[in-house]
């Protein structure tokens, strides 16, 4: 397996982030950060920490992907964790943008659910994937059309423990 970002490399990145979120909320709370699990875990975890305003923390669920297989299938939405949101602004954090089909689901949703205003955020952005018009307020590193894992991503269920983003060998873009 080939090393894409090192762990270093996704810390400076954060650091950077965070700061430009920073700015971009600023004199605009309530904010709620609501992570798309499970790919959101170490990157909600990470950037939340690096946060200098009051937020609060929550999550969904969504899964469209079985092993490689990079065509999603339905789209599952489960929000029984969600706070009441209404009069909050939302940033959404996933780990990857590929077809856009989760975040514009996703955003669509929480619009639903009468947040003042949602913006999102991926950690990753993959080049020549994208399905559906979607753009991302705040993207961590654009990265080629290659299957990764690591810091969140899984390959069915596995590696996300990864302090690292790597390639999986053999995985089809
Ligand atoms: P989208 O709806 O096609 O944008 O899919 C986004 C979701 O697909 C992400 O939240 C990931 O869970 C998953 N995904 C897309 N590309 C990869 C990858 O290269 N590795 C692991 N998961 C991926
Ligand atoms: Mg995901």
């Amino acid at each position: 397996m080939d090393v894409l970002i090192p762990a270093e490399q996704i810390r400076e990145r954060l650091d950077a982030l965070a700061a430009e979120i920073g700015r971009a909320y600023e004199g605009k709370p309530p904010v709620t950060v609501v992570g798309i699990l499970n790919g959101c875990l170490m990157f909600v975890a990470d950037l939340v920490r690096r946060i200098d305003f009051p937020v609060r923390v929550a999550f969904v669920t969504a899964s469209s992907y079985r092993g490689t297989a990079t065509s999603p299938g339905r789209l599952e939405i489960h929000d029984g964790l969600l706070p009441d949101l209404t009069g909050r602004h939302v940033l959404l954090l996933d780990d990857i943008l590929d077809t856009g089909k989760t975040l514009t689901r996703i955003v669509a949703h929480l619009l639903d659910r009468g947040v003042a205003s949602v913006k999102v955020g991926v950690l990753l952005r993959k080049v020549g994937r994208q399905e559906v018009p979607f753009e991302p307020d705040f993207v961590g590193f654009t990265i080629p059309d290659k299957f990764v894992i690591g810091y969140g991503l899984d390959f069915n269920d596995e590696y996300r423990h990864l302090p690292y983003i790597g390639v999986l060998e053999g995985g089809e873009g």
